[in-house]
């Protein structure tokens, strides 16, 4: 029996949070040691036969412990979807008996992107186990993640979907008919910690609430949006030309207008805090905010320090990523 794996990493928003749904420009990187998995088999048709082509599916949700096909899945049940709408595109009249399952380490609702990685990995392994490779590439696997980030999102901007699924740092635009994607140069690599307040926040809450506010003060929010975007602009120079101390210093700048959107919380306040006055070079929420992760841009040096100031202030869990290494 062939079993088909694919993962996809979790990720960090550099610059340009909130602002990139608005079409500004954003910086997103893969945070390739933490993944989601996702593995499909045939399973044995004989044991569900004279059962609907649905109830031969079977998802595993190994984190949860939770096992169920894919007839008695909720109608807001993501893996579901994501399994119906490549069976649509892909013009399957039923789909063959098949055991799929789902591992993520990803920490959920942390701003790390776990909903787009989970969509992707699954989206990739089924599409590879049905031979259907239009549909295994990078671009459709962000394309179809992107129509599942939508059904539980409301409006994402699409950045989550297209970092994960190209596990690569990207600058990118959301706007029509097609988003731009750039890849960039990094002069030098950004050594990052990553710290978990350990306050769950929903990305859809956050985003909602910010366009609330937009809607009552367009003026003011639109101002702080383009603000962000300038700042993205000036941060893909900086991190092209190797400017580490000038990426930090917008870094720090990003935070303030994310402060300024309410997006910020006191448990994050007192991480980007701790950072700094260890000798961070620059410090900001990362994803939707409220809770869930923040960066620290710091020199190797300063690691330890930095690492031990994050903890006792209340870090869940410190990362250490390198981009552009
Ligand atoms: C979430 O990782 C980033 C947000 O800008 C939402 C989005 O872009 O879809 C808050």
């Amino acid at each position: 029996m062939t079993t088909t794996e694919a993962s996809a990493p979790g990720k960090i928003i550099l610059f340009g949070e909130h602002a990139v749904v608005y079409g500004q420009p954003a910086i997103a990187a893969p945070v390739s040691q933490v993944r989601a998995r996702a593995w499909v088999a045939d399973a044995d048709a004989a044991a569900s036969a004279g059962a609907d082509a649905d109830s031969a599916v079977c998802i595993h949700l190994t984190n949860l412990d939770y096992h169920y096909t894919l007839s008695e899945a909720p109608a807001d049940d993501p893996f579901a979807a994501a399994i119906r709408l490549l069976q649509q595109e892909a013009r399957l009249e039923s789909l063959p008996s098949l055991s799929i399952t789902i591992h993520s380490d990803i920490p959920i609702a942390s701003g790390l992107g776990s909903g787009a990685a989970t969509a992707a990995a699954l989206l990739r392994a089924l599409a590879l186990h049905l031979g259907l490779s239009d549909f295994a590439g990078d671009a459709q696997v962000s394309r179809l993640a992107f129509a599942v980030e939508q059904l539980h999102h409301g409006t994402p901007s699409g950045i989550d979907n297209t970092v994960v699924a190209y596990e690569k740092p990207v600058y990118f635009v959301r706007q029509q008919p097609e988003n731009r994607i750039e890849p960039f140069t990094i002069a030098r690599s950004l050594s990052l910690l990553i710290a978990d307040t350990g306050v769950s926040s929903s990305t859809k809450t956050v985003v909602g609430d910010v366009r609330r506010q937009w809607q009552a003060e367009p003026a003011r929010f639109d101002a702080l949006f383009a603000r962000c975007g300038q700042i993205a602009d000036q941060a893909r120079q900086a991190i092209e030309a190797g400017d580490i101390a000038q990426v930090g210093a917008l870094m720090n700048q990003n935070q303030e207008l994310l402060r300024q959107m309410t997006v910020s919380s006191p448990a994050l306040e007192r991480l980007i805090a701790a950072a700094l006055s260890a000798g961070a070079i620059g410090a900001k929420l990362s994803g939707a905010g409220r809770g869930g992760n923040m960066i620290a841009l710091i020199n190797e040096v300063a690691a330890p320090p930095v690492r031990a100031a994050l903890l006792s202030a209340g870090a869940r869990a410190v990362l250490a990523s390198i981009i552009g290494a």
